[in-house]
């Protein structure tokens, strides 16, 4: 059942007009009665985003985003479907009125939270019990050197070495087991189906959410066992992939930068040591997930990792999710720590803080990686050097910023400006061809279905597959032609349908008493398979023949090809490559 009626969705999408939403994140551009702009959702130089005003729909042309003004919310704000709808609501000043179901998975996310912050309690209180918490207070104040204002500040605590504490104490307050483990306190024992504490012997950080709930915890052993850390799973109220710990706190102080740290650890000594504007993953690489939030609360954002090997190579994936969201990122190196906590404990705060106002560019960060790595003094060297300075060069997409980098590295590595100028513009060219005809490989291979993670089932029968998205398409435009089909006796049944995908989609439209909208589906859809949808409808729309006519046709096509085979990816490539070959010659 699903969570809002029809009545309120339409009312979201009435009041929050898809334009003037938009405006706040793309400047658009009047082109007839559409407008276009930069895409939010891929880094482009020219336009190929698309709001089209007739049907409150866009569409981006470059990485096939598209759908409503509630889907634009979901990936813009990071936000799943009902929080799409909240944003919504609140920017319009509607209430919205919560249906049975709605209520009780509310009820439900409430219960959670309120049972974490019980369980928070009971670990802060267990820190400072004399008995129970001794070992951890000595760990966390001696062997890390936190004072006791700071494990105040961040609800620190300790999870006893017992099996069953915590759990007695949240079933005293009324919790049920199955609750306890759907918020990942407790594991179900298979011996008994009995509950036992998840968390055991460990110091606890409680992670916050930005609205201020224990959304999770993080629990570390205090000695070289393994786990080092155990880590609240997703659960209804925690995704990992969308949180960030501390934030709660950085978010009054990261206006001008935020600071991106590894470990739990670098973020409270950072806190600690005045730098109020650290956060850091949770137990998992940055994700594009992580970088949209941060861009609600800064622009410019610090990469700061550990200085080994792999926080090195993390950091390089850092800057490619922070740069496709628009965020300016640079990264701060250090020498002599292992990271930042360690570097504050030993050379102090203020060295610290010079580190910040050191921080490189990610050319200069993977200019002086190369350096590193080869000695320039010889001859080899300084011809491996190149070759690598060259291929970092090529991927700079700012002709100026270009510039000035080429006549650093034709300083550094002693060849004259003009000649390095020639060699990068070289590659560039030959980066174009590969990536064209990779390019068209992929094309070709995604024409098939091969890496269709929205229609997975789509390169078993491309031709049924593909007759039944121009079906979905066609309906997409003309919804009245479901009924028109019935007077015309026109079968089309879901059992028809070959793919999952298609089928569940068809499905839905079919339930419908009224007619069809696919901003209704939206709630059982993910972002991914709305642009499907989306995309579905311009590419039927960009085709003047839509007419009934040629959906019956393709119902046709449908039928008949479901169950024959087809060639292979590699037939299909190789018979392709024959063709253009022809072509050229
Ligand atoms: P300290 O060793 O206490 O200084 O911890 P740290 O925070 O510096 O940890 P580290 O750099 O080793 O790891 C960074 C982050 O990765 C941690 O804060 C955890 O969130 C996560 N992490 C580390 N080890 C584990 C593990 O064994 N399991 C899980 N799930 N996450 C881990
Ligand atoms: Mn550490």
């Amino acid at each position: 059942m699903p969570r809002f009626s029809d009545e309120t969705i339409r009312e979201i999408r009435f009041r929050n007009n898809i334009e003037d939403v938009i405006s706040q994140y793309v400047q658009l551009k009047r082109a007839g009665s559409n407008s276009v702009g930069l895409c939010p959702f891929h880094s482009e130089k020219s336009p190929s985003f698309t709001v089209f005003s007739k049907s409150d729909s866009f569409y981006c042309f470059g990485c096939g985003a598209g759908g409503d003004v509630i889907s634009f919310i979901r990936r813009a704000e990071a936000l799943d479907y009902p929080e799409a709808i909240e944003f919504l609501a609140k920017r319009a000043g509607i209430t919205v009125v919560q249906n049975e179901y709605d209520k009780e998975t509310a009820k439900r996310r409430e219960r959670i939270l309120q049972m974490n912050k019980e369980a928070a309690r009971f670990f802060h209180n267990c820190l400072f019990d004399e008995k129970l918490g001794k070992e951890g207070l000595r760990y966390l104040t001696e062997e890390r050197g936190l004072s006791l204002t700071t494990i105040r500040y961040f609800g620190l605590g300790f999870a006893p070495d017992s099996f069953n504490m915590l759990t007695d104490h949240l079933k005293r307050l009324g919790y049920a087991d199955y609750e306890l483990s759907t918020a990942f306190l407790a594991g179900i024992s298979p011996k008994n189906n009995r509950p036992y504490d998840y968390f055991r012997n460990r110091v606890i950080f409680p992670i916050i959410s930005t609205s201020g709930d224990i959304i999770a915890f993080g629990g570390r052993v205090m000695d070289d066992s393994k786990p080092k850390y155990l880590n609240t799973s997703d659960t209804p109220v925690f995704k990992k992939s969308r949180n960030l710990f501390a934030l709660n706190y950085a978010k009054k102080s990261c206006e001008e930068q935020l600071v991106l740290c590894e470990g739990y650890m670098d973020v409270i000594a950072l806190h600690a040591a005045g730098f109020t504007n650290a956060v850091a993953t949770l137990g998992t690489a940055i994700t594009s997930e992580h970088a949209r939030l941060m861009t609600r609360y800064t622009k410019s954002v610090v990469i700061s990792y550990d200085s080994d090997e792999a926080g090195q190579n993390a950091a390089n994936k850092a800057f490619i999710q922070l740069g496709a969201v628009g965020l300016e990122a640079r990264v701060l190196q250090m020498s002599g720590a292992k990271d930042p906590d360690e570097y504050i404990k030993k050379f102090g705060k203020d060295r610290f803080a010079e580190l910040l106002k050191a921080t490189k560019s990610e050319f200069e960060f993977k200019f002086d990686a190369v350096l590193s790595k080869y000695d320039i003094n010889t001859t080899d060297g300084r011809v491996k050097a190149l070759d690598e300075a060259i291929r970092i060069l090529s991927s700079v997409s700012s002709r100026s910023l270009r510039d000035v980098y080429i006549g650093i590295v034709a300083t550094r590595l002693s060849v004259t400006a003009d000649s390095l100028k020639f060699d990068v513009e070289r590659r560039i060219k030959k980066n174009d061809g590969l990536n064209k005809r990779k390019e068209s490989e992929r094309m070709i291979a995604a024409s098939q279905g091969y890496g269709d993670r929205v229609n997975p089932d789509f390169a078993k029968n491309p031709k049924a597959a593909s007759a039944e998205e121009q079906i979905l398409g066609i309906l997409l435009i003309h919804p009245e032609y479901l009924r028109e089909m019935k007077n015309r006796n026109i079968v089309l049944l879901p059992e028809d349908f070959f793919t999952e995908f298609s089928r569940k989609i068809f499905t839905s439209m079919v339930s419908f008493e009224s007619e069809f909208d696919i901003s209704l589906l939206g709630e059982s859809l993910t972002v991914e398979e709305v642009d499907r949808l989306q995309k579905l409808r311009m590419h039927r729309e960009e085709l003047s023949d839509n007419k009934i006519e040629t959906l019956t046709a393709l119902i046709g096509v449908l039928k008949d090809s479901a169950g024959k085979k087809e060639l292979t990816l590699e037939e299909l490539i190789a018979s392709k490559r024959k063709k253009i070959k022809k072509d050229e010659t």
